[in-house]
């Protein structure tokens, strides 16, 4: 196998007496989704936070391409091209979906000193990654706030493909959406891994991580207590590693 994109070792992260993440080690390869799964307040968004600079670890180490790297911020992670897609996307409801896209980014071009937009490149920009995402959102024009919940995580995929994330992480991203949606966003989120992006996705529907995972992750108390490819497990299996049911967690939690 190749190099992993991002190598965590060792990572723990404690709030005050709370030990939220202990000794967790994860690889995670471009071109590929990693699903990660647990019960509420098994770690999940907390370890997703420590990778998108949102939280420094207690302890442990994160390896960007072999590289040592040691966050202080979102925008240092940002930088090192990891993008993270919260549930409460921060999208700017009236602004236009190409504004959203290049938000904080914008084109401009200087005419004897004042700036400019260049607002049509910017819509081409937009255009095309709709058309290469296969988004279906017709106008770019269109303010964020007429949007489909489905359509805003399309939006916010499309705002991570511009800054050219290596890693794009997605903390649940279709807890609120309906059937239909889902289904798009998933197809969105493999699409992302076929342009050659690691995706990392956080989600409490089983079924929806087994038609878009590739590999699947298993948190329990704020340690990995399991990794599976997902040719090699199944639903039950996973269950039973989620609640500790499974034989090789209850082994893992008698002896630590
Ligand atoms: N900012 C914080 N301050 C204190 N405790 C936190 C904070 N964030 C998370 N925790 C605690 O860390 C543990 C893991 O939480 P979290 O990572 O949100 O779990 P999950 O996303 O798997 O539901 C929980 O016990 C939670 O209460
Ligand atoms: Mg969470």
């Amino acid at each position: 196998m190749t190099d992993p994109l991002l190598r965590a070792t060792g990572i723990g992260k404690r709030f005050g007496g709370l030990t939220a993440l202990a000794d967790v080690n994860i690889d995670i390869y471009a071109g590929e989704v990693l699903a990660l799964l647990g019960d509420n307040g098994a770690g999940k968004s907390t370890f997703v936070k420590v990778l998108a600079g949102a939280y420094a670890p207690t302890r442990g180490e994160l390896l960007i391409e072999g590289k040592p790297v040691n966050f202080s911020s979102p925008k240092d992670a940002a930088t090192a091209g990891i993008a993270t897609i919260f549930q409460e996307l921060a999208l700017s409801e009236n602004l236009s979906i190409a504004e959203n896209v290049f938000l904080g980014r914008e084109l401009k071009r200087s005419v004897l000193g004042i700036p400019f937009l260049r607002r049509r490149e910017m819509r081409e920009r937009v255009d095309s990654l709709i058309d290469e995402l296969d988004a279906h959102i017709s106008d770019p024009n269109a303010p964020v706030g007429s949007l489909s919940g489905g359509q805003r995580q399309a939006v916010a995929i499309c705002r991570a493909l511009n800054l050219n994330a290596k890693l794009v992480i997605m903390d649940e991203p279709t807890a609120a959406l309906a059937v239909a949606e889902t289904r798009k966003v998933l197809s969105l989120t493999r699409r992302l891994a076929q342009r050659g992006c690691a995706v990392v996705i956080i989600s409490h529907n089983i079924s929806d991580v087994f038609e878009v995972a590739d590999r699947m992750v298993v948190f329990r108390r704020g340690r990995k207590v399991a990794e599976r490819r997902r040719d090699a497990t199944d639903h039950e299996e996973i269950v039973s590693l989620i609640t500790g049911a499974h034989p090789d967690v209850r082994a893992l939690e008698k002896t630590s």
